[in-house]
């Protein structure tokens, strides 16, 4: 029986899982499965998004006819070739030969020599910046070559805004029924797998990745249908963020991944030695076996880790099978900017830290520290070495190191410390208007009257300032109730006209058009600045808008509100959570999360602040 969902309007989730399959492309093991993800538009015409895997391809065929309610299939449109995503594409066309097939030149090619497709298969080209409309929905194609193979391209379907990613933001693991990652605990349960499919597939081509992602700058994105694992419909800009990461090869965290062979247990006994040593430097640290775990999932975990250390024994005056495996992988992936030690072992001609070493040297950017040489087993004055060792790692880590006041890492409390204001941002797109609440709005030069305003890349409100380059700051008063930060603070454009306001609403009526035609705070606002964007930067969760100030105006002299007074007067003190909640709190709004772990990417629902702003109650 047919297995589908509906994903967005038009479009259904007509993909399938795979739970039986031990080792994905014949070199991946994958613990929980995986899925291959299709995906059925109904319009005007009928188009389906790439095939299936040829295990799970008679559901993916009951999918796609109960998806079509006896409609035809008119277009096929083929990402990449890969037979994981294509092994269906001959079933198909026995059932619908009148199908056109959408590729691009070099995947036309590879199509014929895996499936051999029949001539009078209709068959359309497409190339970069060409579209296709199909209704109401127009599909846009965008070039993506090594993304995992040259011929791979994307669609972005302009009229719901939804980027077809082929392998990108994919993951490995089965859908359990779940199609959107929103409705699961990706942080905690899918990043690492996540992590171990993009370093794995992809890892090799962080140029190429970086040049998708300039690509993708200009779009608008509120979706992402990948062919493994989740749909992406939240926190887009979030999802971004790790892959711009391992795509520059820059380290997630500062900490040391520890990968040792072992023959009798005296390299691993260094190992640990160093592990000890610098966990008691509280530097975070992971260790693997290379002879018992995969190497993709060491290959994820140094793609994480800022430092990395191998240990092996000589091993037929080469180095060990399985840690020379593991390097070769390494270099093929591409892996830079890593801090690197050695330990190697060897009861005569001892070589292997220094084959290691010499194959590492052809990655960019790696800063290699000691070697340490043992013989046999680990002698005492080895062990000096390796808390040397250890030591000299802990001083290259930034940030976790302990500082004078006995204080590790980044002190959250300190940014609380910064003083903000409160701001209302307004902007207009079309006859559309919108707003949000911000904290950071600064005057910088008086001539010209310049500013700045960050808004986090979220909200609607971002995205309409950085289309129209245009937007106006109310400067909030202590006035303001609380109403009005929900309103403007809690609430999103995109659901909600905020600007659609009866008369029973405490903000009816407070409002003016400004000369540049948006909305300022007439109540409420002690100065209204109007003003057009003349530069942007990119501050990972925000925009940084510079703005030049184009008007004016003093609205009343009740004093400004700050952030400070906005927590101690005008927010109302959180209800006190119900005895025996085990959770965590955000300190902005109350709101509580329930759990025994906090998600590291967890958005509060209500006020859109961070992890950093939550609290273990
Ligand atoms: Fe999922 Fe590159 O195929």
């Amino acid at each position: 029986m047919n297995c589908i969902k509906h994903i967005a309007d038009d479009l259904l989730w007509v993909g399938a899982n795979d739970r039986r399959l031990l080792i994905f492309e014949g070199v991946y093991s994958v613990p929980d499965g995986v899925s291959y993800n299709s995906y059925l538009m109904l319009d005007k015409k009928t188009v389906l998004f790439d095939t299936v895997d040829k295990a799970v391809r008679d559901i993916f065929l009951e999918n796609v006819e109960a998806g079509l309610e006896g409609r035809n299939l008119d277009y096929l449109i083929l990402h990449h070739i890969e037979p994981d995503h294509s092994a269906g594409v001959s079933t198909l066309l026995l059932k619908y030969p009148d199908v056109t097939i959408v590729v691009n030149e070099k995947s036309s090619v590879l199509l014929d020599q895996f499936f051999n497709v029949p001539a009078s298969v209709k068959r359309l080209v497409v190339k970069e910046g060409d579209s296709l409309s199909v209704g109401k929905h127009k599909l846009n194609f965008v070039m993506a070559p090594m993304i995992h193979w040259p011929e791979v391209m994307m669609t972005y379907e302009s009229t719901d805004r939804i980027l077809f990613s082929a392998d990108a933001f994919g993951t490995f693991g089965a859908l359990n029924g779940a199609i959107f990652a929103d409705e699961v605990d990706f942080a905690k349960d899918y990043m690492d797998e996540a992590r171990r499919y993009y370093t794995n597939i992809v890892g090799k081509y962080g140029q190429q990745v970086q040049t998708l992602f300039k690509k993708a700058e200009s779009l608008t994105i509120d979706m992402i249908c990948p062919l493994h694992g989740f749909v992406w419909r939240k926190y887009i800009n979030e999802v971004m963020r790790p892959y711009i990461n391992w795509s520059r090869y820059e380290p997630e965290e500062q900490g040391v991944m520890i990968a040792y062979a072992s023959v009798y247990g005296n390299t691993e006994n260094a190992a640990e030695i160093l592990a000890c040593r610098l966990r008691d430097a509280k530097i975070k640290t992971v260790m693997y076996d290379v002879s018992v775990t995969p190497a993709s999932n060491i290959v994820a975990a140094c793609f994480r880790w800022s430092h990395l250390v191998f240990a092996s024994p000589t091993y037929n005056a080469g180095i060990f099978v399985t840690m020379e495996a593991l390097i070769y992988d390494l270099v093929a992936h591409n892996i830079q900017n890593r801090t690197i030690a050695f330990i190697e072992n060897g009861s005569w001609a001892t070589a292997s830290g220094k084959l290691m070493r010499s194959k590492l040297e052809s990655c960019k950017n790696m800063t290699f520290l000691d070697t340490i040489s043992l013989t046999s087993s680990v002698s005492a004055d080895k062990q000096q070495e390796l808390c040397k060792l250890a030591k000299t790692i802990a001083d290259t880590c930034v940030l976790k190191k302990t500082d004078d006041l006995g204080h590790t890492g980044m002190n959250a409390d300190a940014l609380w410390k910064v003083p903000y204001g409160l701001f209302l941002v307004t902007s207009q797109d079309g006859d559309f208007d919108n707003g949000c609440i911000i904290n950071t709005a600064e005057q910088i030069t008086a001539l010209p009257v310049r500013m700045t305003v960050s808004i986090d890349k979220t909200s609607l409100t971002h995205d309409m300032v950085l289309k129209t380059k245009k937007l106006a700051v109310s400067v909030l008063t202590k006035a303001a109730p609380y109403y009005l930060f929900q309103h403007f603070g809690f609430n999103s454009g995109k659901d909600i006209n905020k600007f659609d306001l009866n008369e029973n609403s405490p903000l009816y009526g407070r409002f003016t058009r400004l000369s540049n035609g948006l909305y300022g705070l007439t109540k409420y606002a002690n100065a209204i600045f109007e003003g057009k964007v003349i530069s942007s930067t990119d501050c990972s969760r925000h925009t940084l808008f510079f703005i030049e100030v184009d008007a004016a105006h003093v609205v009343s002299n009740e004093p400004s509100c700050t952030y400070d007074y906005y927590l101690d007067n005008i927010k109302p003190v959180p209800r006190p959570p119900e005895e025996g909640i085990v959770g965590y709190i955000c300190k902005i709004c109350g709101y509580i999360h329930e759990g025994e772990e906090l998600p590291e990417d967890i958005i509060c629902p209500l006020c859109k602040h961070g992890a950093i702003d939550f609290v273990k109650l």
